[in-house]
């Protein structure tokens, strides 16, 4: 039977705006109705229930099985004709009920597996709101507040979502969403989760958005349920920028000149004659490495000059912009002073050009790996925010390499990245598959959808919908030991957020 088809009955019997203001003690939010199935099923609502929401529904041979609300429909009788007449202020009877599609997610046998009934549920039975108990257990949600990280509470239940911090370490997570779509948002509470478990962080902060972590936010939803309380983490944060004029918070971030040959330089600069350029400055590298181990900008430079040949003016000129952002000097930043353990390193990265950004994300990046290799640094996360920067699927960057190499065999030394994008149609196939735990917000680009769902296991094209319709504050998260996607609550930030949306008329 199509329940599309059915007679509108007296609305008395049915669930109506005003029957589900009182809550219905005994728990009970629905009746089965019409065909029955072994994964799906109809029920006629009779309680305030909510697309998403868990229900339990007893069956008779396996006890109480675990489902979800897939869609609701509220079907009236009024026809487009009485509509018509309402709006020119005729007062109409409206008989309505609403009906809900309800999806199995199953039971737990006494082995502890997960499994469907094999045989249909009985129509006329009761669909109930689902415990606590029951929800946690079927689809598995591990309360472990040693090794969690406390991201938000489970969609319409207080239940709190701990994603596994080891899981996430080891397999590394992709959050992707629109833009504004609260990706930083939902990085600063993973960061703060973070340290206060003692993680080492790295974060590539495009924008200088996350140095806020160090002071407490003011949320609005402090002393919720989500049980959240202002806090900075001022002791856990070290900032670096290549740019400390306009980061004044940050220490200054220098590299070395001695490992870098003369083609990485000369990338870093707009030189045109590159088939002049590259044998003169190659030249000129040798001279000063034969003589100097260490050595600046400033003595490569001065060398050239002395040659006096005009051809290499254009190359000075560009050494010369290259020497005033300070970006290399005799003594380089060292890998302990920029990763220790148990704070989080903000590599900001405003103000930087971005093939300057990219040179430094290579180099420390690099070094990050080499030194977990050798365990000379702690495990730890790195974050890259706007990861198309630097794993674009189209083109190269200059650390494309080294992020496919992280994400490859990051696991096997300890050194879990964090993807961040706006775009997941045009980040590296390679990166983004690697990623085990994805965190996903609001995203309407149709591209950018069939990239996720492709990507993602447990995904199927009817989230495609959903994923579109997320509330801001809502996140699909998949991996990271659960065993089904859940749709959570993203618990407010402890810290001041620093990404907030800049509003043209202040209200
Ligand atoms: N869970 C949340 N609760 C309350 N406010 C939120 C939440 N998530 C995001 N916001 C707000 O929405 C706005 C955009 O969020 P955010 O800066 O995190 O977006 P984004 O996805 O990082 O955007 P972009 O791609 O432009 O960097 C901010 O003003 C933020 O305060
Ligand atoms: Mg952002």
């Amino acid at each position: 039977m199509d329940y599309h088809d059915e007679t509108i009955e007296d609305s008395s019997t049915y669930y109506s705006e005003e029957a589900g203001q009182q809550e219905d003690t005994s728990g009970i939010v629905g009746i089965i109705y019409g065909d029955v199935g072994t994964n799906e099923l109809k029920c006629s609502v009779t309680a305030p229930l909510q697309k998403g929401e868990y229900v339990q529904i007893p069956h008779e041979e396996v006890g109480m099985v675990l489902g979800q609300v897939d869609s609701m429909e509220r079907k009236t009788d009024l026809s487009d004709d009485k509509a018509l007449l309402m709006s020119q202020g005729e007062m109409m009877d409206i008989k309505e009920k609403v009906l809900a599609k309800i999806s199995i997610l199953g039971y737990r046998d006494e082995r502890g597996l997960l499994q469907n009934p094999n045989v249909p549920f009985k129509a006329g039975s009761p669909v109930m709101r689902a415990s606590e108990d029951l929800i946690i257990n079927v689809i598995g949600i591990k309360h472990n507040e040693k090794t969690g990280a406390y991201i938000g509470m489970l969609m319409g239940h207080d239940i709190k979502i701990h994603l596994d911090i080891n899981d996430m370490v080891s397999k590394h997570v992709s959050i992707l969403a629109k833009t504004g779509g609260g990706k930083s948002y939902i990085t600063g509470v993973l960061v703060e989760e973070l340290l206060k478990h003692d993680v080492t962080v790295m974060i590539i902060d495009p924008h200088g958005e996350y140095s806020s972590v160090r002071d407490p936010g003011t949320s609005s939803e402090f002393n919720s349920a989500f049980g959240v309380t202002p806090r900075g983490y001022p002791d856990q944060i070290i900032e670096f920028s290549a740019n400390t004029k306009i980061n004044k918070d940050a220490k200054p971030l220098r590299f070395t000149m001695s490992n870098l040959e003369a083609r990485d330089i000369l990338a870093l600069t707009k030189v045109k004659n590159i088939r002049q350029a590259l044998p003169a400055l190659k030249k000129v590298l040798e001279m000063i490495k034969a003589n100097k181990p260490t050595f600046s900008l400033k003595d490569v430079i001065r060398t050239i000059e002395a040659q006096e040949d005009s051809n290499n003016a254009q190359l000075i000129q560009e050494l010369n912009y290259l020497d005033e952002i300070q970006i290399f000097a005799e003594r380089g930043t060292k890998l302990d002073e920029l990763v220790q353990k148990g704070k989080m390193t903000i590599l900001n990265m405003k103000g930087t050009e971005p093939d300057i950004a990219e040179l430094i994300v290579n180099r420390v990046t690099t070094s990050l790996f080499e030194m977990r290799k050798i365990n000379a640094i702690p495990p730890m996360l790195l974050v890259v925010d706007e990861a198309v920067n630097y794993c674009p699927q189209q083109g190269t960057t200059a650390c494309s390499k080294i992020m496919r190499t992280i994400a490859a065999e990051g696991r096997k030394f300890g050194l879990g990245m964090v993807i961040i994008t706006q775009r997941a149609a045009k980040i590296d196939k390679n990166v983004l598959s690697q990623c085990g735990t994805q965190i996903i917000l609001k995203i309407t680009n149709p591209l950018d959808l069939k990239a996720v769902i492709s990507s993602v296991e447990g995904l199927t094209t009817g989230t495609t919908e959903e994923i579109q319709q997320l509330p801001l504050g809502i996140a699909i998260v998949c991996g990271a030991g659960l065993q089904v996607p859940l749709f959570v609550r993203v618990r407010p930030r402890e810290s001041r957020h620093g990404g907030e949306t800049v509003k043209i008329i202040e209200d």
